[in-house]
């Protein structure tokens, strides 16, 4: 993670790896543009212009020519992914807007045009439609898919009581960079170790390898993590890390066995909200079939 650059974003060299934890949206033409959120968190996510996915529709029509060749759209959301929780779930929902849109007003993008539209959304969208696990620079809006064996990788997720705003765990880094011995201001660069693993596909070395700088940041701002991130290692997971900004925890495991001991061990330990067990690399936004018309 590098430095907070003038326009209040850090440049950084990630890398990006998409789950089997997914949101399903729809879109249908509407009168005016409108979005209905249902599932886990919905309550506490913006049903207004503010709405990430709408945020895409706008961006969309903007790219294809207006309101003539985009005309009004309901998107609805249903939600798997926690609100916040550092799982890129709305950037999830704007790719699945976007997907969703360009099929509906016959736009004709391809997946980089997709992927244009998608940065001007936000940093983690690009990669929500591209999925797999990819490297990311820039703000994150650079992607390059990561060469790797066609590994699957069993992970335990452990959900917090509570949420990380991302602005406010980047402005924690940058404090905590401040403040601390070693300030200054580390060039990102690409972690060798991590690649080196992920190329061998051995899911203990990968484990050995997971590291996220925005860690002791989301510990700060949220100290039980402390104890989640522990718990977990205790319990037998080749590695952990935060999600993102957080608060989420992610555990990998040796298997699918591994990972169902440690989801039932974790949820006993009472170290967190909630756990979910999940496999990567998964495809990032795929079209489905309409229920409506599928024979
Ligand atoms: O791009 P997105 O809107 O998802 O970013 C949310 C916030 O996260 C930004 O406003 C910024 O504070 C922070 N961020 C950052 N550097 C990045 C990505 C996000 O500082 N590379």
């Amino acid at each position: 993670m590098g430095p907070r650059r003038a326009d209040g974003y850090h440049g950084l060299v990630t890398v990006f790896h998409a789950i089997s934890l997914f949101e399903e949206v729809t879109a249908e033409s509407a009168d005016q543009d409108g979005v209905t959120v249902t599932g886990e968190g919905a309550d506490r996510v913006p049903a207004d212009q503010d709405n990430l996915a709408l945020r895409a529709v706008t961006a969309l029509r903007a790219a294809v020519g207006g309101a003539a060749r985009a005309p009004g759209v309901h998107i609805s959301i249903t939600k798997r992914i926690p609100v916040a929780a550092g799982l890129a779930g709305g950037s999830a929902d704007a790719a699945g807007a976007l997907v969703a849109c360009n099929e509906l007003w016959h736009s004709g993008l391809d997946q980089q045009q997709l992927g244009a539209v998608a940065a001007k959304v936000g940093s983690d969208v690009t990669f929500a439609l591209l999925g797999g696990t990819a490297v990311g620079r820039g703000r994150g809006e650079r992607l390059t898919p990561a060469l790797a064996p066609a590994t699957a990788y069993h992970w335990v997720l452990a959900f917090a009581d509570g949420q990380l705003s991302t602005p406010e765990v980047y402005a924690a880094l940058d404090r905590l960079r401040a403040s601390g011995a070693k300030a200054g201001h580390p060039e990102p660069s690409l972690d060798a170790a991590l690649m080196t693993a992920l190329r061998s596909g051995d899911a203990t070395r990968v484990g050995r390898a997971l590291s996220n700088d925005l860690q002791p940041a989301a510990v700060a701002l949220f100290p039980a993590l402390r104890k989640t991130l522990a718990a977990g290692l205790e319990l037998g997971a080749l590695g952990a890390l935060v999600a993102g900004s957080g608060p989420t925890c992610a555990f990998l495991a040796s298997n699918a066995d591994r990972a169902l001991d440690l989801a039932v061990s974790l949820s006993g330990a009472g170290v967190c909200r909630s756990v979910v067990r999940v496999t990567g690399p998964v495809p990032g936004t795929v079209i489905l079939p309409d229920p409506k018309t599928a024979k």
